[in-house]
């Protein structure tokens, strides 16, 4: 059976926009929900010949097809093969410069179903066809930039309330319902400074980062681990190897975060945007040599040092993300024993550190907003990733096949980085590209005064590692 499908859209992108967001074909996961995942296979920047695997979704089943880059006009058109066991395509997409920031994008697809009964063929037409559309509405949506950070939807907020339908969006069904999933707004020009990027949703973050141009500074701890990931992201984005650069440190030591920022400090005047991924959740209560639990260290005193030690480099326009989790929902913070010396938990630990985290994040946001500074915070719902292999393995296994992939987890952490929409938008807890509320359950919210004396606390035990910069803070 063959099948023609053409659509036409026209898009308020630069033509070299559009094409740079659909050369790489592996885009397509975000903007065709007939496409559960794709990736590219071929590492490096994209060129004729390059393949990509894509698993689509077919009557609720995930079905491999390869496509392959057979044609690569700039700014003019794209030709792509797909085979698998059931169909091939060749898929040929058009551009064209209607004017400056408007596009003329026309999608062809030219289907071969084997093995189809003769009495399905009329009555699959008006489906294959529906699915044409949804898939160019879904690029033109992922290409065009809303004119505004979104607003919280009834939906959500419903659900936040009811607190098990939104753990339950935790899982990849959160981050496969939401209506925009594209990340098309390109950062070139732009600095990511960005802690743990060596494994899951950190080195998914510095990936997607790369694809959209943005130089990357890579925190680490170790120097091949880093050499990996840099290796892991350029053959996904296919960007210069210049555009990487690591430092190392052990950030649950203070001492190496200050030193760290320092050297940033030297090296980058100018940041646009710090990620606070790295985390940890040891099963074990651990001191550092500094003397902190660790938990609190990582999580929690390290993020809040180097955002307070990089202000010199941030400025307006600057965007701080503070990695949380949903954990920090079943916690306070408990003032009288923060280091958790009297009696340890990992998960109770980590939610704690957590919290004190995300309520530290809206203090800054505040205290930064006349500097332009936006600060947030995020949490990434259940993400596979060897993190939580390691420290969660009874929960990573009962939930294998419901968990996101490190991507999606990462989602929002790119969003806010790269949305320009989201300029001055400060102070707030994110989940899936929309705001949450920070306290759900009772018991659990900081007040005002315990929010300050948490403050006090953290600075206090931060201030000897506060010199070598010069403060913009009041
Ligand atoms: N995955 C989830 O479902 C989930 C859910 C909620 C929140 N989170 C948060 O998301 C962030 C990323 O977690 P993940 O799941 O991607 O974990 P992961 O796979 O374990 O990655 C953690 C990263 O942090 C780095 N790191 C840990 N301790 C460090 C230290 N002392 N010094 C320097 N770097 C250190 C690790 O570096 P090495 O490679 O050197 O170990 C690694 O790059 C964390 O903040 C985590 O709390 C994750």
């Amino acid at each position: 059976m063959k099948v023609t499908l053409k659509e036409t859209i026209r898009v308020r992108r630069t033509v070299a926009d559009c094409f740079r967001y659909l050369k790489d074909f592996s885009t397509i996961e975000q903007w065709d929900p007939g496409v559960y995942r794709a990736e590219k296979l071929t590492p490096g920047a994209v060129a004729v010949g390059a393949e990509f695997l894509l698993q689509l979704n077919i009557s609720g089943k995930r079905v491999p097809m390869t496509y392959q880059l057979t044609a690569c006009e700039d700014n003019t058109r794209l030709v792509l093969e797909g085979v698998n066991e059931t169909l091939h395509a060749l898929d040929t997409l058009t551009f064209s410069a209607i004017e400056d920031e408007l596009t003329e994008i026309t999608y062809e697809a030219q289907l071969t179903l084997k093995n189809v009964p003769q009495f399905l063929r009329l009555p699959m037409m008006p489906a294959l066809n529906r699915l044409g559309k949804k898939a160019v509405s879904g690029l033109q949506t992922a290409l065009e930039r809303p004119a505004s950070a979104p607003k919280i939807s009834w939906n959500s907020a419903l659900k936040d309330k009811l607190i098990l339908p939104a753990a339950l969006d935790f899982t990849e069904r959160g981050y496969l319902r939401q209506a925009d999933k594209g990340l098309s707004q390109f950062m070139d020009g732009k600095t990511v400074v960005l802690t743990g990027p060596t494994s899951g949703l950190g080195l998914a973050a510095a990936s997607e980062f790369s694809r959209l141009g943005a130089k990357l500074v890579l925190i680490g701890r170790d120097h091949q681990r880093l050499q990996a990931a840099r290796d892991t992201v350029l053959d996904f984005s296919g960007a210069d190897a210049a555009t990487i650069d690591f430092f190392e440190a052990e950030l649950s030591l203070l001492s190496e975060v200050s030193r760290v920022a320092d050297e940033i400090l030297a090296a980058y005047p100018s940041v646009d945007v710090l990620v606070n991924n790295a985390g940890v959740l040891p099963l074990q209560r651990e001191v550092t040599a500094e003397g902190h639990e660790l938990t609190l260290a990582v999580n929690c005193l390290a993020p809040v040092l180097l955002m307070r030690r990089l202000l010199p480099a941030l400025s307006a326009g600057s965007r701080v993300i503070n990695v949380a989790s949903g954990g920090m929902y079943l916690s306070g913070v408990n003032l009288a024993d923060i280091e958790s010396e009297h009696g340890f938990e990992g998960a109770k630990a980590y939610a704690q550190a957590k919290r004190a985290l995300v309520t530290l994040t809206e203090m800054y946001a505040c205290e930064w907003k006349s500097l332009g500074i936006d600060c947030n915070s995020m949490h990434p719902g259940w993400a596979s990733t060897p993190g939580v292999a390691k420290s969660l393995p009874a929960f990573n296994k009962a939930l294998a096949s419901r968990l996101r992939d490190a991507r999606m987890g990462a989602d929002t952490v790119v969003w806010l980085a790269a949305s320009e929409e989201l300029r001055g938008q400060t102070g707030d807890f994110w989940f899936d590209r929309e705001r949450h509320p920070v306290n759900v359950l009772p018991g659990k919210a900081l007040s005002p005064n315990r929010a300050l004396a948490l403050k006090v606390w953290v600075e206090n035990a931060l201030a000897g590692y506060m010199n070598s910069g010069k403060s913009k803070a009041a």
